[in-house]
C-alpha cells in the first residue's frame, strides 16, 4: 500500500504503469468487460473545496472497481465544530475507512493526511501544489491523440501561479520527455518558476508557437490576493486561445482544459467545442486514471521508494 501524493514523487515507471493499467481498464469497461479490481475496500471521499469532474470522476471509478465510497465535505463534519484535519483523519482511520481520497484548499495537507492515516491517500488537489489524477488524465488523453509524451512541445498558459494543474502537469510532462513551456503574464507566472521544469514565455504566440499541445488554465480568482491579478478582459485581449492565436501553434495541435473553463476568457467557444479541442476526453478519461490509481495505492510498490523531500513549489 502507499499513497498518490505528487507527480514529482513517481518515477516514469510508476507513470507509465499506472498510464498503462488505465488504457487496460478503459478498454474493458468500453468493452463491457469486467476489470480486474483486486479486493473491494471501503474507501472515503473527503472533499473541503468544490468539486465536479474530480469528484464525480472518483465516485465513477470507485463504483467500477466494487469499491464501497464515504462521502465527506468539511461543513457537514465535525471541523464546523473546531476539529482539526488531523483529528479528522484519525477518526476516519478508527472508523476503519480502508482509504482516502482527499481534496483540500490547503498546500501540504494531503501529505499530512497520509502520514495520520497511515494507508492509502489519494491526493484530489491540495491547494496550490498537486493535482495527480489530473495530470494522469491528460497524459492518457495526450497519449490517445498523439501516441507519445516524449518529444512533443506542450504550452501551458494562463494562471500557473495558482494551479496545481499546472505543477503536477510539468512534473508528468517533463519526466515523460515533453518541452514544457509556461505561458502568461508575469502576475500569473511564478516567481520561482526555476524550480519547475520548463521555460517561462510572457508572449502567447510566442510561447504556443510550433506547439503540438495548448493546456489552458482557469484564471483562479479565489486563491488570487486583491491588487494582485489582471483583469478579465485584459487577460481576453492578451492571452485567449482561439482560431487566430492558435494559428501560432503546430497545425495539428490540441487544445485541453481541466475545466472548470471560463468561456470567452481562457478560451474562445469555437476552440473550446472545435475538433482540436480534447476537453471532453480528459474528463472521460478522468475516470479510468483514478480506477488505476485507486489500484495503484492498493497494491505493493516494487520495492521501497527512495524517501524525497517535500517542496511546495
Ligand atoms: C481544477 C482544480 O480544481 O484543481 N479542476 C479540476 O480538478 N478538474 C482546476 C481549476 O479549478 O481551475
Amino acid at each position: 500500500m502507499r499513497s498518490l501524493i505528487a507527480i514529482r514523487h513517481l518515477e516514469r515507471e510508476d507513470i507509465s504503469g499506472i498510464l498503462e493499467q488505465a488504457k487496460q481498464m478503459k478498454a474493458a469497461i468500453l468493452a463491457g468487460k469486467p476489470v480486474d479490481s483486486g479486493p473491494p475496500r471501503t474507501i472515503g471521499l473527503l472533499f473541503f473545496e468544490n468539486s465536479t469532474r474530480t469528484r464525480v470522476s472518483f465516485e465513477q471509478a470507485a463504483s467500477y472497481l466494487g469499491f464501497r465510497t464515504v462521502n465527506f465535505s468539511g461543513s457537514g463534519s465535525s471541523m464546523r465544530k473546531g476539529e482539526t484535519l488531523k483529528d479528522t483523519i484519525l477518526t476516519l482511520k478508527h472508523e476503519r475507512l480502508e482509504g482516502v481520497v482527499m481534496r483540500h484548499w490547503c498546500s501540504g495537507s494531503a501529505s499530512l493526511a497520509a502520514r495520520h492515516f497511515e494507508g492509502p491517500v489519494v491526493n484530489a488537489g491540495d491547494g496550490q501544489h498537486e493535482h495527480p489524477t489530473q495530470a494522469l488524465g491528460d497524459a492518457l488523453t495526450i497519449l490517445e491523440r498523439k501516441e507519445t509524451i516524449d518529444g512533443l512541445r506542450v504550452a501551458i498558459v494562463g494562471d500557473v501561479a495558482h494551479s496545481r494543474v499546472a505543477r503536477s502537469n510539468a512534473w508528468l510532462l517533463h519526466r515523460m520527455g515533453a518541452e514544457v513551456r509556461f505561458v502568461g503574464p508575469r502576475s500569473l507566472i511564478p516567481g520561482h518558476t526555476a524550480k519547475l521544469p520548463g521555460e517561462t514565455y510572457y508572449d502567447l504566440r510566442n510561447g504556443i508557437s510550433d506547439a503540438d499541445v495548448v493546456m489552458c488554465l482557469r484564471l483562479q480568482r479565489e486563491r488570487m490576493e486583491s491588487g494582485h491579478s489582471v483583469s478579465a478582459g485584459e487577460y481576453r485581449r492578451l492571452y485567449q486561445v482561439n482560431r487566430s492565436t492558435l494559428r501560432a501553434a503546430a497545425p495539428d495541435v490540441m487544445v485541453m482544459h481541466p475545466g472548470p473553463i471560463n468561456r470567452g476568457i481562457e478560451l474562445d467557444d469555437l476552440t473550446a467545442d472545435g475538433h482540436a479541442s480534447a476537453i471532453s476526453d480528459q474528463v472521460t478519461n478522468g475516470i479510468f486514471v483514478r480506477m488505476a490509481a485507486l489500484r495503484w495505492v492498493f497494491s505493493e510498490p516494487r520495492s521501497a521508494p527512495a524517501k524525497k523531500k517535500e517542496a511546495n513549489v
